[in-house]
């Protein structure tokens, strides 16, 4: 009784979430046709210009994190089109998406609800478990002996090339996802960019990111004088959002229980599709993803962020991306941005879209039913336990009373999440050995791990506090250890 009671409130909360109302913006602009001779007078193509590369990163798998591999295999698409060589686009995605048994047109990706297959021709670079921190460093920094499996393609670049990166996935405070062993530490990829400037591994680099608390990982750590440029999907302390989701308008076809893609990403995507990237700057496609990805109140939005040397931004999009001649005649303008969706989904709740999705699909007393409603009690009970024991944990360490504001305390703009990332790291380590792996939805508790050490607690008081809050790890799936620990 108490369980389904439980089950119930679940449910409650769940459902009132998904029916919350949203306003309808009415955003429609089409691309402007001007002749292309007019404006190239203004912009001059420089004439060492070096070779372009790209990383193109998809952290998560699982056919609930469809979206990140699917925005990977756009861009993928896109850097094509625009002319960049396959050579030099090194791409990491799990690659367990398109032949799943979940997905209704096998072999098939798709990153829009009316879009085309973006999954054909992409190389298999660095799939399954060579998906990690230790391959994607090694891949950036061209060193190929570092690598361990993959096709050993590296960014083998020199001082007067342009590299551009993308990464989508999941992510929290100081860290982004990956599929396999350690997740990815702010400190770390900040440092391994460091390495790559002293090389003298590139004329300039661009970096988009697209993740939850995303500004975190540059926030305080990039530096402004190492020619690098990035914009994060989010600030340091917001959510960023899935987009094409089931139930928002415009939705995925109905065979589809997944989003399709992030607004963030789909955002600098679509706009790169349609333009002649010789007449669009960074700081231009900077403006319209920014206004796009805060879709109009920020309710269903996150604030689109810039890092590092800003003055790159006014470099072409051509010098990254390339440009697709098909687009020669498309100008840019401002203003000709794309049509806003009604909604978007918080990327930490798009797994509960699926899931519940499924859930809703399958028929009355069938199997598929009581499969698809344990995962959904699985997921929150996961939850749950995450955010109780964190809960509990600073409690413990503070008081009730000063506890969660403590653990909750944002650090002012320009500075680092945490001054010792290695204590972070720690405090994850011991976490997760009491109470279970944080999995895709702990990342959110990052802060709260760096405010432990921002607090000056050590780790044996950590390791007392874990192990009275948590006695055992769960038995859920989510709780396994399997995939490693987070840090
Ligand atoms: C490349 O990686 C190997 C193995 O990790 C390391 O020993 C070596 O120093 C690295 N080379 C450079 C140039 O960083
Ligand atoms: C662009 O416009 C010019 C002049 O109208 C035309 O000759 C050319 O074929 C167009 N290019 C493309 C790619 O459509």
């Amino acid at each position: 009784m108490e369980s389904l009671l439980r089950f119930t409130l679940l449910f409650f909360a769940f459902t009132t979430f998904l029916a919350s109302a949203s306003a309808h913006r009415d955003i429609v602009g089409g691309t402007l046709r001007l002749p292309s001779e007019a404006i190239s007078r203004f912009f001059h193509e420089p004439e060492n210009e070096g070779t372009r590369w790209a990383v193109l990163l998809a952290g998560s798998n699982g056919y609930w994190n469809y979206r990140h591999q699917a925005d990977i295999c756009h861009a993928y698409q896109l850097l094509r089109s625009g002319g960049v060589k396959e050579e030099n686009i090194i791409v990491f995605m799990y690659d367990d998406i398109a032949y799943s048994e979940e997905n209704p047109r096998p072999g098939v990706i798709i990153n829009k609800p009316d879009g085309g297959d973006v999954y054909k021709g992409v190389p298999k670079d660095y799939t399954g478990k060579d998906v990690n921190v230790n391959n994607f460093f090694a891949a950036l920094l061209g060193n190929k002996s570092a690598l361990t499996g993959g096709s050993g393609k590296v960014v083998d670049s020199g001082p007067n090339d342009h590299i551009f990166v993308f990464y989508s996935d999941h992510g929290g405070p100081g860290i982004l996802g990956m599929p396999v062993g350690p997740y990815l530490y702010a400190n770390d990829l900040n440092e391994v960019l460091k390495k790559k400037h002293a090389s003298g591994g590139y004329q300039s680099l661009v970096f988009y990111l697209e993740a939850c608390e995303s500004g975190s990982i540059f926030e305080g750590l990039l530096p402004e004088d190492i020619n690098i440029y990035a914009t994060t999907a989010s600030n340091a302390v917001e959510s960023s959002w899935g987009t094409y989701c089931p139930g928002e308008d415009p939705s995925p076809p109905a065979e589809y229980s997944t989003c399709l893609g992030d607004l963030y990403s789909i955002s600098w995507m679509e706009d790169s599709d349609i333009h002649n990237l010789r007449t669009e700057t960074l700081h231009q496609q900077y403006k319209l993803v920014k206004d796009r990805t805060l879709n109009g109140n920020a309710y269903y939005g996150s604030h689109v962020m810039q890092y590092g040397d800003v003055g790159i931004s006014e470099n072409l999009l051509f010098q990254y991306l390339g440009t697709n001649p098909a687009n020669d005649n498309y100008t840019f303008v401002d203003e000709n941005s794309l049509r806003t969706p009604s909604k978007a989904v918080n990327q930490r709740d798009a797994d509960l879209i699926h899931f519940w999705e499924k859930f809703r699909k399958a028929p009355e007393g069938s199997s598929s039913k009581i499969t698809a409603q344990k995962q959904v009690v699985e997921v929150m009970s996961h939850r749950m336990h995450i955010d109780n024991s964190v809960k509990l944990i600073g409690n413990l360490l503070f008081g009730t009373e000063k506890g969660p504001e403590l653990l909750s305390a944002v650090r002012p703009a320009g500075k680092p999440l945490v001054d010792d990332w290695d204590c972070l790291k720690n405090m994850v380590r011991t976490f997760e050995t009491h109470c279970g792996s944080l999995s895709q939805y702990g990342m959110k508790h990052m802060r709260t791990f760096a405010n432990i050490c921002n607090a000056g607690i050590h780790k044996d008081q950590m390791d007392e506090a874990t192990a009275q809050a948590c006695v055992s790890i769960p038995s859920n799936p989510w709780s396994s250890l399997e995939r490693g620990f987070s840090a």
